[in-house]
This record gives structure tokens, sequence and C-alpha cells, in this order.
């Protein structure tokens, strides 16, 4: 086992393939990073305690695994939290209907509540056995064991589970070597910040990308995005990225890249208007390329060698596919304002509905096949579309339906066509394992309740999105479906708007707070959003929690879904407050807390001192936010904001400001740093 850095250790068998993740990866270690966070110096384990071979199926690698360990990860999981005793497989997937391991984002990679974590570096669909079975003899015991006849599928098929000390089984297909990677603690969170690190570090989003995002109709005309800008403005509703979906380009399924001047004549003068009025334009795109594309012929040699939807699949691991594609993206978008894309579809393979996608045994130009394509298609795609942003020096916040393996540092957000508002909520609290960002978007609603309930958890997210592609106007107009086609207004549309209003200007109020707990991402690798047992590793009562989160470090969330008038909330040791009426609790049990429709259950840690920003109608450029302190506790209160430009990257170079915020009797204020802008007025 061969250290790598401070507390990553690699251990290295065969010939591993030419394309993993490690190998496909242009972001940097964050070495330096690395040093900063302690540990004892010695590897999870030691070489012997691991088993790797051959086989004639591929490589097979066995772990350890403690009698009472709990293990997560695996990237985006929506269907399941604590994955120990199950059997998941890295596959991505577009339609991740159930607990298989498939998903929009998985991930080989592991941390335990032992405070370790594990990264085996492949593309292929690996499956682990994540201690689910004994091996052979191991029941010889049992032989007088009486055993009820199963009258039940459960108790037929329930989940097999070995007991005792038990194995991590991986199985990887067709590679003949593997690098695995072990990341030290000592805690779970640690184990975490290390394999972000190593990574690239988390992302810092813009200022301006922690806003409000509205995604329009489909097939939205430019009268129809006129309208809509303009009444976001007039009706007071902060909105700061306005998204288009396909109608935009002259082909959609594939793409032509090319805007579409029947539904958008003169569409420059549309987007400079937008841009007047402080949208952040984000254009929807798939990377599958429509013969009419002006970047066809140039891709035609270096795509794969079957068509998506009619459309090249280009190979973004060769050099000139990659920069063909981020070139166009630079001089015909980015250079024209463009904020970011809506890379779409690039999760390909659906194997519930349908098969739209390229064979697993597709061949690429770079030499990769279809199936280890399909895994690391996201983050060579996510990869393509940073390069024009960081050419132009301005960061963006994009989304993506696909990523994978060392994504942390990759400016998008996941999202999924699935919609059940639970599985949503599951998404943040899984995401922050694996070095991923979701957003449990917004659609259309069934009811009043259910779209207040749902922006309740999109304002608590790493993105607060509603994507109204499939209907013409703002849910919080037109809220059920139907009603929304025929372009009727419920009655109590003025209340609903009231408090949709309310909820986007708690969001606006969090920026500076987000954006804080962004940059700790960034600089130390600590997820923004996070699973409980991930700051609380050494409380059972939260390993199987998949329904509250925090958010930063003081924040615990934990929304109400359409039916729900309260909930249990299990508080950790410690005192919490309520953060809407600073009620007192004290922490190592479950509250039933109620809320009605105005609120959903947020309790904020004791000793804080929360900064709420008085709500902007967007983040401008050069905005200030008007800083007021609110205080859950007494005694000494603390908070720490992080200052910078909120646009460029030159906060890799220093140019940013730590902001310490003391309060006991008066208010201390102490900056260091090498910005020299103000982004906060603290009063
Ligand atoms: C879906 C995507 C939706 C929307 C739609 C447009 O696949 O997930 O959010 O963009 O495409 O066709």
């Amino acid at each position: 086992m061969k250290k790598i850095a401070n507390g990553v250790w690699k251990l290295s068998f065969g010939q591993p393939e030419a394309h993993t993740p490690v190998s496909l990866r242009k972001n940097e270690l964050q070495a330096g990073a690395l040093e900063k966070l302690n540990c004892a110096g010695t590897a999870p384990f030691a070489e012997n305690q691991i088993e790797i071979k051959a086989t004639s199926r591929g490589v097979y690698i066995e772990i350890p695994l403690g009698a009472e360990e709990h293990i997560y990860g695996f990237g985006l999981q929506l269907h399941r939290v604590d994955h120990t005793g199950r059997k998941k497989v890295i596959r991505v997937n577009s339609d991740p209907v159930a607990d298989t391991g498939d998903s929009h984002a998985p991930v080989p990679f592991y941390v335990s509540t032992a405070g370790y974590g594990v990264f085996v570096d492949t593309a292929r669909y690996a499956t682990f056995y994540c201690g689910t079975n004994t091996r052979k003899g191991a029941s010889a015991g049992k032989k007088d064991e009486q055993k009820e006849i199963g009258t039940s599928e459960i108790e037929l098929y329930g989940y097999q589970a070995a007991e005792g000390d038990r194995t991590v089984v991986v199985d990887i297909p067709a590679a003949e070597g593997i690098d695995v990677y072990f990341f030290e603690g000592p805690n779970m969170l640690n184990a975490v910040q290390r394999y972000n690190l190593f990574s690239g570090g988390g992302v810092l989003p813009p200022m301006w990308g922690l806003g409000m995002w509205y995604r329009a109709y489909s097939a939205a005309k430019k009268e129809d995005v006129t309208r809509l800008a303009d009444q976001f403005r007039a009706d007071q509703m902060p909105v700061d990225v306005f998204g288009f979906e396909p109608g935009w380009q002259t082909k959609a399924y594939s793409c032509s890249f090319v805007w579409d001047d029947g539904r958008f004549p003169d569409h420059e003068a549309m987007l400079e208007e937008l841009y007047s009025k402080n949208y952040r334009v984000n254009l929807w795109e798939h990377l599958f390329i429509h013969p009419s594309s002006p970047m066809y012929d140039a891709l035609l040699p270096h795509s794969g060698d079957y068509e998506v939807w009619e459309g090249l699949v280009p190979d973004l691991a060769v050099k000139e596919g990659k920069e063909i594609f981020a070139n166009h993206h630079l001089t015909e978008f980015v250079e024209k304002g463009i904020a970011g894309f809506k890379l779409d579809e690039c999760d390909s393979s659906d194997f519930v509905h349908s098969n739209w996608s390229f064979p697993d045994i597709s061949k690429f130009p770079s030499g990769m096949d279809g199936e280890q394509m399909h895994n690391q298609i996201g983050t060579l795609y996510q990869e393509a579309i940073q390069a024009p942003f960081e050419a132009i020096g301005r960061r963006t916040l994009s989304q993506v339906r696909a990523s994978g393996a060392l994504a942390s540092s990759f400016p998008f957000v996941l999202y999924s066509d699935l919609y059940d508002h639970k599985v949503f909520i599951r998404g943040v609290v899984n995401c922050g394992f694996s070095g991923l960002l979701w957003s449990p978007e917004v659609r259309q609603a069934q009811s009043p309740e259910d779209l207040i309930r749902r922006i309740q958890t999109a304002v608590f997210s790493p993105m607060a999105l509603l994507n109204c592609w499939r209907i013409p106007n703002p849910p919080w107009m037109q809220v059920d479906r139907d009603k929304n086609i025929k372009g009727e207004f419920l009655d109590n549309y003025e209340e609903v708007r009231a408090i949709c209003r309310s909820l986007f200007e708690t969001r606006m109020a969090l920026i500076p707070y987000l954006y804080t707990s962004y940059a700790k991402y960034s600089i130390d690798g600590l997820p923004p959003f996070r699973a409980l047992v991930m700051d609380y590793p050494d409380d059972p009562n939260t390993f199987g929690i998949d329904d509250a989160y925090m958010m930063g470090e003081s924040l615990l969330v934990a929304p109400l879904v359409a039916g729900e008038t309260g909930r249990s909330v299990y508080l950790p040791a410690g005192r919490w407050h309520c953060y809407w009426t600073n009620e007192m609790y004290e922490g190592g049990t479950a509250y039933q807390i109620t809320a009605d429709l105005t609120r959903i259950p947020v309790f904020v840690k004791d000793g804080t001192l929360l900064p709420l920003a008085a709500p902007l109608q967007n983040v401008a450029d050069d905005a200030v936010f008007d800083i007021a302190l609110k205080s859950y506790g007494t005694g000494l209160l603390t908070t720490v904001l992080y200052e910078d430009d909120g646009t460029s990257f030159s906060y890799r170079q220093g140019e940013y400001n730590w902001v310490q915020l003391e309060l006991d009797n008066e208010l201390k204020i102490t900056r260091s740093g090498n910005y020299s802008g103000r982004r906060y007025h603290i009063g």
C-alpha cells in the first residue's frame, strides 16, 4: 500500500485499464489542503487484509467490514442511504426506479462509520456486495435450527445480509488490474473531505447560482420569455437564472446547437433585454449532435460508432473532440453572455421505459467502449462545458443529469425526471457522501400544498430550481396540471403566490450563509449538504435517517411532504432552536414537530449567530448584502462569512476574506484576507 498524499493510500493490482476515473481526471489533487487535515498517518487496512485477484470475469476485491460498521455513498443513491447488507451495481441510468445501485451519478466509493473511505478506480459496471454473503460452510453449525415456513414474499425474499465480521466484495468485469484508494478519517466526515480534496476540492459556485432558478416552457417563444421575465420582476418574485428548454434550438433531439429564428427572431436582442433585467441565462442541451449542426462534420471522426436519436456521440475523452465541442460553446454562447447550460440525457441508458442510448459494446476513438463511456460521459461532458468558462474567467453554476467519480470540483448540480418528493429529499441527504450536488426540483404540483412543500425542500437544497418545462406559466399561478394546460387560474393563487414569494425570500436571505458553506466545500472539501450520520457517526440513531439533513454546519432541515402536518425529527445531542420561533429543544431525542404550510421544520445549532441577508430580487455582480444577525442561544455566539467577488476565479489566487463575527455583549467583526471589496454590510 503506497501513501500518495496525507491520509490517502493506494493499493495496485495487475495492469489497470487505460480509461478509469483517475486516468481521465484533469482536475488537480489538492495535496496542500490534504496536509491541513489531521490523521494518524496509517492506512485504514493492512495490505494483507485486502484480497485482490484476477477472475475469469475480471477483477475480484474483498475488503473487511466490521460487525458494527455501516457504509454509505455509491453516488446519488435515491432509494437508500445506509447500504450495509445491500448489493449495489455502479451503472449510470436515467430512470433509477429501484434500490439496485443504478443512478444518475453512480460512484464506486463508500465511507464507513468506522471512519474511512474506499474508492475503486473503475469505469466499469462494478458490483459491490456490501456484507451480503457468507462463505461456504459458515452455516454448517445451524443444522438443527428450526425455521417457520415463510408465508409472504418478504419472509422468503427479504434482503440477505451477513452477520458478524463481514466483507465487501467487489466484482469488476473486464478489467485485468485495478487501483484501490483508501482515505483515512479519523471520522467519516474527514474521509469524505479527503475524497473531495483528492477530486480537486468542492466547487465554489458564483453567488448568483445560489438564488432562485426558473426554467420556462419547452415550447415558449420570444414573447412568452419576455412576458415571464417581466412578470417575475413586477410581482417581486426573486429569480436569478432564466432557463431555456429544448425549444431554443432548431433541432433538439438530437441537438443542432443553433438558435431557432422562428421562435426567437433576433435572439441577441432578447438576451440583451434579459441581461439588462439581471437574469442569467441557462440553455438546455444534450451532447448528441444533429446532422444539421455546424459541429457535425468536424466531430464525425471523433465520435463513437453508433448514433443516438440520429445524432453523433462525440468522444470528449479525445482532445480534438473536446476542443471542437468546447470551442463552439465558447464562441457561440459563453462569449455572448450565456451563464450556464443544462446538460440533459447524458445518463443515457434507460432500462425501464425504453432503450434510447448507444450500446455497451460501442467503440470510441479514445479506445473506450460503450460501458466505460456510459459511466464516464457525465463527467467528461461537465469538463468540456467547464472549459469555456475557465477560458473566459467567469464561474458558472450549471445542471447535469449524469455524473460520477471525482466530480466534486465540477460546477454542476444533478436532477432527475423522477418526482417522488421523499425520493427527492433522500437525494439531498445522500449527495454529500460522494462529492455530488443535487436539486430536488419543483415541476408541476398536485395541489397548492404539494407545490409549497416541494418549494420548501428546494429552497433548503443545493439548487433552488423550478423546472417548468411542461407548463406555460409558473405553478404558483396555475397549480393543477390540467388547469395549467387549459390556462385557468386557481381561486386562491394570490395566497399561494405570496407563500412562494416568502419562501424565495427565505432562500435569498440565506445566500451569504450558503455561499460560506460552499467556500468550505471548495477549500476544505466539507460537503455543504450532508446526512446527519456524517456529523454524528457515533450516534446510531442517525444511521438510517434519510429524510433530514444538515445544510452547512448550523442548520438541520427536516422537510414535510403533502399530506403531512407534522413529523418526527431526531435532534442529535446538544441544544437546538427552531429556526422560525427560536424555541429551544434539548437534543439526543426525537420530537414530534408540526408546521403549518408557511413553515418547513428547520433547527439551528445552539451557539449560532446566523447571518441573514435582506432578500434581494437577484444577485447582481456588484450586489452588497445587508446582513442582520440572528442569535440562537446565549453567551458567546459566533459565525464566519466568506467574501470574494462572487463571479471570477481570482479567489484561486487568494483574493478572498474570512469575516469573523462574535457577539457577546457587543458585536466584534474581524476581517482577514486579500479581497479588497466588500460584499456584506453588517448592521
Ligand atoms: C428531460 C429533462 C427535463 C426536460 C426535458 C425537456 O429529459 O429531464 O428536465 O429538460 O427533458 O425535453
